[in-house]
């Protein structure tokens, strides 16, 4: 299987190389990014997108970004990081990762004044952040193997897979390894609108990894498991509660009320930099509201009609089977205040 590279370091490591995601599945092209600006850019406009990818680059990115200033005064290089920092910590609010990647690439070089000693460890950081997410990719799909005898027939919602992160995936890990394993899986994609990350992402990058896959709109998953033709759902997270509450894309939770009305496991497949130990439930997750034109500009809507767009949605926790994680599959009841990575959540 060719591996796809969502995020990685540029030759020369003065820039992070993302795959423009706004151009799948037409173009696969690249992107090197070497300042806030881009960066910011590259995140709120999902040109890089998925929760652990967007931590990933962001701890690269900032790195990249304070390269060029590492001979600049500790005063003025120290304010410039902060600002820098701020920035790129709130381009986007529900995904946990992006914040928690650029407080750990802080925390590592926390009380070092000397600004070449600060870029070399933001850059040793970043480069560990990047290492740990390959190696948690891998590690769900492991323990997420079982979840998928042969002949499974799976559904998933948006994009998990490794677009969305430095690996291969998260909810698409153990369906990479099933196939790899020689398992026949089928699956069965939502289109995922309104940006359409499931037709446009994780349809293509199945269909390239030579993965039998089905496109359906959103709308269709429901019938599709009253037609007895789901074993399971397996989908991301961008932010997991303590309690268990799971923030994904918005219609995760529609298809989580799907499953359990048709006695279907629900899947959810996260590295444990998606667990926040700070939030208690899903009722404290902060949903990114997103611009009126992703709904209504492809579509004529008349100019006199509101729209909502949120981009995520809660899926409680008693909607879910179980949570595969890097360290193993988590059941209800849900306690995962310990399971967090070191570094903050605040
Ligand atoms: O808005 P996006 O495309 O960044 O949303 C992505 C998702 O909701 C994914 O399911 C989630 O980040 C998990 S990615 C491994």
């Amino acid at each position: 299987m060719e591996i796809i590279e969502a995020v990685r370091w540029a030759p020369g490591g003065n820039a992070v190389r993302i795959i423009d995601q706004r151009r799948l599945p037409a173009e696969l092209v690249t992107l090197d990014i070497a300042t806030v600006e881009d960066l910011c850019d590259a995140i709120s406009t999902l040109a890089v997108r998925g929760a652990p990818a967007i931590g990933v680059a962001a701890a690269m990115g900032l790195a990249a970004v304070m390269t060029p200033y590492r001979s600049e005064p500790a005063k003025a290089f120290d304010a410039r990081l902060r600002e820098s920092a701020t920035r790129i910590r709130s381009a986007r609010p529900t995904a946990v990762n992006l914040a928690w990647a650029v407080d750990r690439a802080l925390a590592a070089a926390a009380g070092v004044e000397d600004p070449a000693e600060v870029v070399d460890l933001l850059v040793l950081e970043a480069d560990r952040i990047l290492e740990e997410d390959r190696r948690m990719c891998r590690q769900i799909g492991e323990h997420g193997l079982p979840l998928l005898p042969d002949g499974t027939r799976v559904l998933t919602h948006c994009n998990a897979g490794a677009l969305a992160t430095a690996g291969i995936g998260t909810a698409l890990a153990p369906i990479y390894l099933a196939a790899e394993a020689g398992r026949r899986i089928e699956v069965f994609v939502d289109e995922t609108r309104p940006l359409m990350q499931g037709s446009r992402l994780t349809a293509w990058e199945l269909a390239r990894a030579g993965i039998p896959v089905t496109l359906l709109t959103d709308g269709m998953a429901a019938s599709l498991m009253r037609a007895g033709r789901i074993d399971c759902c397996i989908v991301g997270a961008d932010r997991i509660a303590v309690n268990g509450d799971v923030a994904n894309k918005i219609g995760t939770y529609g298809v989580a009320v799907s499953a359990k009305h048709h006695g279907i496991p629900m899947y959810v497949a996260a590295p444990t930099s998606t667990i926040d130990s700070a939030t208690r439930s899903g009722d404290e997750i902060e949903i990114e509201q997103r611009a009126r034109g992703e709904v209504a500009g492809a579509i004529a809507v008349p100019d006199a009609v509101r729209v909502y767009n949120p981009a995520f949605d809660i899926t409680p926790a008693a909607l879910v089977t179980a949570i595969v994680t890097d360290t193993g599959i988590h059941r209800a009841p849900y306690a995962l205040e310990n399971m967090s990575l070191e570094g903050s959540h605040a």
